[in-house]
């Protein structure tokens, strides 16, 4: 069996790992990185680019370079969440046929779990080079505070890249695992993970024996730094509006460039009490002629601007204790994770609420994808050490008259999870009965998610009342939502019919899967092809060397002499091939050239035992 890869898929960054002789380790990709930007770009002849190279051709290219897709995913089209996208994002975001969200990129659209499976993808491709074995089965990690559709998008992103992904997990689970493996002490740990979209906090039992309890999560999951980059940039905006009367947000190519200052700044207050937003040519062309942007912003105006956000983080951690009925001196340990708690003001305001220096001890951005490793182990059992025990951070729930809402799940309850609960006819004959099922904390239907609409069809027929279902709510390890129903008197099962569209059309999931399939191979097939062209170009030179040597100290050997100028012919063949750059036949002049360059070592090294 392959090994099981840990996936942090972020927002702003990705990271994967693998349990590496028994320690979770974070795989670098090509370049040296430790995690890799979250971003795909489509070029203008239609080649697919993920990461820095994304990352690095994203001013020229801002219309077709997609950033943050994960604040999208699983999000209906008219939500707040997108309707705020569309003024932000420099990329185009379309409705989909059952008002998802689609990406327009090069005159296609792209689901977002398409475009989230090509970071997946990305990520199993830098495992697969650093392990060079295949990888095909994956542990995805998600924010905790990601409802149903959320998880089912990334298990479909999985799904299009063609991962068999054996859970998903949530985030600061996924850290509180990592914070514990193999640490052996009893603690209360919460972990705080401010990332680049969402915020989530959880409060974790880290028992010795490794069991992991989570004794609470809740978050915002439209929370993170994004927030806080968009902060100063509307600063920007607003302060170039008055001065020059101009209005940045109509120019793609200005939106993109202040989008990377405003981040950049940011950052740089991390360290610096001042930091410069040069952007020359902000405007190339006005009545004034071309127009440059030089502002200078502080550490103090940065706190400013993003008081509300980090005041938003300390409510919903106040919150979390509520939930799991403790108070700040309850808890032992405080982890922070994602880059935003690099910030000194969030740092200190969370070390404040605790009343506790928080721990140094892990790495922000590789905590989660080392836990997703962990897991990934736990779950290939190749290790037993570690269990967990994870809760939901939304309540499950159903429709009733009047657009009220019973709970049926209530939040922080241990999942899995079954919950049984009695239906029963209201009309003789009685053949269907229709269930709305709705996640959310409001006692008004309408103002909750809605998870699944469905019907209980074919009921037995008999008078009104006479017909008691059991339907089973069942939460899976995922945190992913299924029912099941029983004719009570019978213990027949009944049919439960899912109403309302998929996100997806009939077929497209399984297009997508192959198109992302196909995208593999040919990329494996391209890399397959390079390395060849490597290996012959420096075989190349090293036998045109062992041919000198050879000529040098057997110029008196007639059967040296024969054998360099058949060498030489092989290696002459073989350039041309490199020049005509012929897959298959690479492969062959690459065998022949190892025999040739094995054949002149064996000669050379006769010759220089002769010499002793
Ligand atoms: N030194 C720093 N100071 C302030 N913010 C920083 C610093 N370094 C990184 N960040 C911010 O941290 C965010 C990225 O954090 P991280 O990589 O943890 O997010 P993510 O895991 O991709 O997102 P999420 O977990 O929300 O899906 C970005 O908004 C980035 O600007
Ligand atoms: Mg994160």
């Amino acid at each position: 069996m392959s090994r099981v890869i840990g996936i942090d898929l972020g927002t702003t960054n990705c990271c994967v790992a693998v349990l590496d002789g028994g320690q979770p380790t974070v795989i670098a990709n090509r370049q040296g990185y430790k995690t890799t930007p979250s971003i795909v770009a489509i070029a203008e002849d239609g080649g697919r680019m993920v990461g820095q190279v994304a990352a690095r051709q994203a001013i020229t290219n801002p219309q077709h370079t997609v950033f943050a897709a994960k604040r999208l995913i699983g999000r209906p089209f008219d939500s707040p969440q997108v309707q705020h996208a569309l003024t932000t994002m420099p990329y185009r975001i379309v409705a989909g046929p059952s008002d998802d969200v689609r990406i327009e990129l090069r005159g296609k659209a792209y689901s977002v779990p398409e475009i989230s499976a090509m970071l997946l993808q990305e990520m199993r491709v830098v495992a697969e080079e650093h392990l060079t074995e295949r990888v095909e089965r994956a542990v995805v990690t998600v924010p905790a505070y990601f409802n149903d559709a959320q998880r089912q998008a990334v298990k479909d992103a999985g799904r299009i890249a063609g991962l068999d992904v054996l859970r998903i997990l949530n985030e600061p689970t996924a850290a509180a695992l990592a914070y514990g493996f193999g640490r052996g002490e009893e603690k209360r740990v919460v972990v705080y993970d401010l990332g680049g979209g969402t915020f989530d906090v959880s409060i974790v039992h880290v028992g010795g024996d490794g069991v992991f309890r989570v004794l609470a999560t809740t978050g915002d999951s439209f929370l993170g730094g994004e927030d806080f980059d968009d902060r100063v940039m509307a600063w920007l905006i607003r302060g170039f509006e008055v001065q020059e009367g101009i209005d940045l947000r109509e120019s793609p190519i200005a939106l993109q460039r202040l989008k990377q200052a405003a981040q950049k700044a940011k950052c740089d207050l991390s360290q610096v009490d001042e930091a410069e937003v040069q952007l020359p040519f902000i405007v190339s062309t006005s009545p004034k002629g071309p127009l440059h942007m030089h502002y200078s912003i502080s550490r103090g105006q940065l706190e400013k601007l993003t008081e509300d956000l980090v005041d938003r983080t300390l409510d919903i951690c106040m919150h979390a204790l509520e939930l799991a009925r403790l108070e700040a001196t309850d808890v032992d340990e405080v982890v922070l994770v994602g880059g935003m708690t690099r910030m000194p003001r969030v740092q200190q305001a969370v070390e404040e609420l605790f009343g506790r220096r928080a721990s140094r001890n892990v790495h922000p951005d590789e905590v989660v994808a080392l836990g997703a490793a962990i897991q990934g182990a736990a779950l290939a059992t190749e290790i037993d050490e570690v269990a967990l025990e994870d809760v939901t951070a939304h309540s499950l729930g159903i429709a009733t008259a009047g657009d009220g809402y019973e709970v049926i799940v209530p939040a922080s309850t241990r999942v899995p999870c079954r919950v049984p609960s009695l239906f029963t006819t209201s009309r003789d004959e009685q053949e269907t009965l229709r269930i709305v099922v709705l996640q959310g904390e409001s006692g008004v239907a309408s103002e909750n998610e809605l998870l699944q609409d469905f019907a209980l069809v074919g009921l037995r027929r008999a008078p009104a009342g006479d017909v008691e279902v059991e339907v089973e709510f069942e939460i899976d390890a995922d945190g992913i939502f299924r029912a099941g129903a029983k004719d009570l008197e019978t213990g027949e099962q009944a049919r439960v019919q899912v109403l309302g569209r998929s996100a997806f059309e009939p077929g497209e999931l399984e297009r997508a899967a192959a198109e992302s399939a196909a995208w593999l191979e040919e990329r494996r097939a391209e890399e397959a092809h390079e390395g060849l062209r490597q290996g012959l170009q420096a075989l190349l030179v090293e036998v045109e060397r062992a041919a000198r040597e050879v000529e040098q100290w057997r110029a008196d050997d007639p059967d040296a002499v024969d054998t360099v100028i058949a060498v030489r012919h092989a290696h002459e063949a073989a350039g041309r091939a490199l020049a005509a750059d012929e897959r298959r036949a690479l492969a062959e002049h690459l065998v022949v050239l190892e025999d040739a360059k094995e054949m002149l070592d064996a000669m050379l090294r006769e010759s220089t035992g002769a010499r002793r």
